[in-house]
């Protein structure tokens, strides 16, 4: 079996999007009660910075949303422009985009980013200039659905996940785990491999992903730094809602709700 490493995991989107698609119903549901629930007016526009294949964002669409993307790896744009035809999408860095690089220039609504994607800005300063540029393009009363793993301060955090996807014919074991952290410099690595089994071949590729860390604290402190938003509720990654969460010391998987302030 051919085992390469790729430089950029992201660069294999038809994979990605078996690997991670099957989870859409239970975050299609939790969006759609955070929409009802916490957005202030109708929401219609929906934003997904580092929106990836476009995997929620195609179900949105058919739902009757009018949605909206930003992605910076290229291979991703192309996948999710043909798999959400009439996503506006923005091919770009989403700590530094704005309003008018949008088809339509309308605020979006509401905003949402699922897995942990926040947390490749590897520094405050880009983590600061992305929840500014999501307060700039979200209009006052609309939300901001942020999820994201946690380093616990009390415990050890989850190092390693392995899951299988299907799709047709095609099968991937997928194995994420994290093998450096160093939370003084708040980084962690993490390899993602895959091992691909299709009609005709088996393939098996890794790559390296880095992330930055957030505590419980720290992230507070970024929303704080960034301004606009507040803390409506919080979840964890079960997406039960009825049983939001009290974030501490030990929270790993937490889901924020934010509300744009006027
Ligand atoms: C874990 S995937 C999430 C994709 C999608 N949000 C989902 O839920 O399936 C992370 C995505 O973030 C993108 N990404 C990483 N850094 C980015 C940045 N600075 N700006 C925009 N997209 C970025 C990657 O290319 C990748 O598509």
């Amino acid at each position: 079996m051919n085992q390469p490493n790729i430089a950029d995991i992201y660069d294999l989107p038809e994979y990605y999007d078996v690997v991670f698609a099957d989870d859409w119903e239970a975050e299609f549901e939790f969006l759609d009660f955070c929409f009802d629930r916490y957005v202030d007016g109708s929401v219609n526009r929906l934003l997904e910075p580092a929106c990836g294949t476009g995997r929620l964002l195609v179900e949105l669409a058919q739902a009757g949303f009018d949605v909206a993307g930003v992605e910076l790896n290229e291979k991703m744009v192309g996948y999710c422009r043909q798999r959400c035809p009439g996503v506006d999408l923005v091919s770009g860095d989403m700590a530094n985009f704005q309003l008018k690089q949008f088809a339509q220039s309308e605020p979006f609504d509401a905003g949402f980013n699922m897995i942990n994607s926040v947390r490749h800005l590897l520094s405050e300063e880009k983590a600061v200039a992305h929840f500014r540029c999501m307060a700039d393009v979200i209009r006052p009363g609309g939300i901001y659905v942020v999820g994201l793993h946690l380093t616990p301060t009390i415990g050890d955090p989850l190092e390693e996940e392995t899951w299988v996807a299907t799709r047709d014919d095609v099968m991937v074991k997928c194995h994420l785990e994290t093998y450096d952290r160093d939370l003084d410099a708040r980084i962690e690595r993490a390899s993602l491999s895959y091992d691909i089994t299709d009609a005709s071949r088996q393939l098996k590729v890794t790559g390296d992903l880095s992330f930055r860390t957030y505590t419980a604290e720290q992230m507070e402190q970024t929303l704080q730094t960034a301004g606009h938003w507040e803390i409506a509720e919080t979840y964890d990654f079960t997406y039960d809602l009825l049983q939001p969460i009290e974030v501490d010391q030990q929270s790993e998987d937490v889901v924020y709700v934010l509300t744009r302030t006027a």
